[in-house]
């Protein structure tokens, strides 16, 4: 196991999914752990994160030399490696120009850190402090123009430290140091695999849990599943599953759900569907505007939910999704509110719980697939593509009613079938049909129509906040246009949306 200290650093996260891809278990904790809990832990390696803070600031995080002298190897990295000079005795010194970006540094080959790597690399710097000199004892093994220390180690005390990022894509050879501090300094051996990850978060649940009683809101999307699916296997009967369906899931989507997690389900949990599609409707009757449609779902979504938990009286846990990329979205708070999202962070009011339960807190998405195939999700569910908290509610432009959410739902399965059937839906961020609210003229038989029109998009995207549209056969789109034409009633006309992400977004509202 290798532990994670975290300084406040933004890339703490990448850096512990790095460890873990190197298979090595590893786990994130505040810098102010105490030294006997660190020794308890007995972790292979310790690596100190970066973080905002100079080493000189009155309330910047700190720790004693004593972490230095357990014999553990440790790898500093920016904030951590200024902090183990500062507190070795090196010298940390503001810069006037910061260094910020692709930087070429030159390493010693000789430092078993670098041994594989090309003696100019290009790393990742973001700093304004820089070590001056390192503390006696220590050698500099990378250095750039402007910053002296770049890298410098001990390998009598297994000290370590790089001024720059190799936790970031963007330091070339960053993986191979890494695997070279884990490997050949604090010897790992590279056996862990997501199904430690899942035994290990089980047991702890197991642990926490004990005989209390747990509570999940269940949405069918990917992250509430496999988070389900953990709780069902640590605690089974203790856990109650409430899955709203408030009538805005995709075609067949509500007893998807519940075949998995229902009583002909392979898990032993309580489970209880609640159809609460009349509640939506008559909320979102006549309602056109998009963040008070995303508002009244929200919002009646953690009451239906509420009414539930009611009824089941006490519990002593609450279980959420959420997933790490969640924390940054919800922690950031000074971007603009471009779309109030539903399920980050919406906790109900007064369902009366002790505590929160996130097991999958820690994890990136691709990485929670993984723990959901672990668990032995069915690959559909893990696969399953985003699905917004508001549903098909907001793939309907303006009001919302039964018989649109029908006619998005019917277009939206067809053009799903239609991709996966021409093997187009690889590369694929997002595709999906959506309403417009424009009602135009056609002609069927001998007839005139005045109908709907659907909107197809799809995109690709590596990170959701900029994508392309996807530039999808034309044979493909015209299959799905003829049979939505066709089999749609209250559809005549189909639109391919050709608009990235900025300017548009990739959901309609
Ligand atoms: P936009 O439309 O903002 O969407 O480009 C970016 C991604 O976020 C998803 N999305 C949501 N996900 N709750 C969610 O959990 C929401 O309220 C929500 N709104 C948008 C969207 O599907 C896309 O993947």
């Amino acid at each position: 196991m290798v532990l994670v200290l975290d300084f406040g650093g933004q890339y703490n996260q990448l850096i512990a999914r790095r460890v873990r891809e190197c298979n090595v278990y590893c786990e994130i904790h505040s810098y102010n752990i105490s030294l006997e809990k660190i020794k308890e832990m007995n972790p292979k390696g310790i690596i100190f994160t970066g973080g905002p803070n100079s080493v000189y600031g009155e309330d910047s995080p700190r720790c004693g030399k004593e972490i230095f002298e357990l014999g553990i190897p440790i790898l500093g990295i920016c904030y951590g490696s200024q902090l183990m000079s500062y507190v070795l005795g090196g010298s940390v010194k503001t810069a006037p120009v910061s260094e910020y970006g692709k930087t070429e540094v030159l390493v010693n080959k000789n430092s078993l850190m670098f041994g594989d790597v090309s003696e100019k690399t290009i790393c990742w710097m973001s700093h304004t402090d820089y070590i001056e000199k390192a503390p006696e004892g220590f050698q500099v093994t990378a250095s750039t123009p402007v910053c002296p220390v770049a890298a410098m180690e001990s390998p009598e005390k297994k000290l370590y430290a790089t001024q720059f990022h190799p936790e970031v894509m963007h330091t070339q050879e960053g993986t191979k140091m890494l695997r070279n501090f884990l490997f050949k300094l604090c010897e790992c051996s590279g056996d862990w695999k997501m199904d430690s990850f899942v035994d290990h978060a089980i047991e702890a649940i197991r642990k926490k849990v004990g005989d209390g009683k747990v509570l999940c809101a269940l949405s069918g999307g990917v992250d509430s599943s496999v988070a389900a699916v953990m709780l069902a296997k640590a605690v089974g009967k203790q856990l109650t599953c409430v899955f709203v369906d408030h009538g805005l899931l995709r075609k067949n989507e509500g007893d998807e759900v519940e075949a998995v997690f229902g009583p002909e389900g392979p898990y032993d949990l309580n489970f209880i569907r609640v159809n609460a599609q009349d509640r939506f409707f008559a909320k979102l009757a006549g309602v056109e505007e998009p963040e008070a449609k995303r508002k009244i779902i929200g919002e009646e979504f953690i009451r239906v939910f509420e009414d539930e938990a009611k009824k089941i009286g006490t519990v002593d846990f609450l279980v959420q999704g959420t997933i790490y990329p969640d924390v940054i979205e919800s922690g950031l708070g000074k971007s603009a509110v471009i779309k109030s999202h539903h399920n980050v962070g919406g906790l109900p009011d007064y369902v009366d719980f002790k505590e929160i339960i996130e097991p999958l807190r820690d994890l990136f998405k691709d990485e929670v697939r993984k723990a959901g195939l672990e668990l032995g999700i069915p690959e559909y569910l893990v696969y399953r593509q985003p699905f917004p908290g508001p549903g098909l509610g907001i793939r309907i432009i303006g009001d919302v009613t039964p018989e649109k959410v029908h006619m998005v739902q019917e277009a939206d399965a067809i053009y799903r079938e239609e991709i996966a059937k021409a093997g187009v839906d690889k590369g694929l961020g997002q595709y999906f049909a959506a309403l417009t609210n424009m009602r135009s003229v056609g002609v069927m038989g001998d007839e005139r129509t005045y109908d709907y029109a659907i909107a197809l998009r799809a995109v690709t995207t590596s990170d959701f906040m900029t994508a392309e549209a996807a530039e999808l056969p034309w044979e493909v789109l015209g299959k799905v246009t003829s049979r939505i034409v066709n089999e749609v009633k209250g559809v005549n006309r189909v639109l391919y949306d050709c608009t990235g992400k900025p300017p548009a977004t990739i959901e309609f509202e």
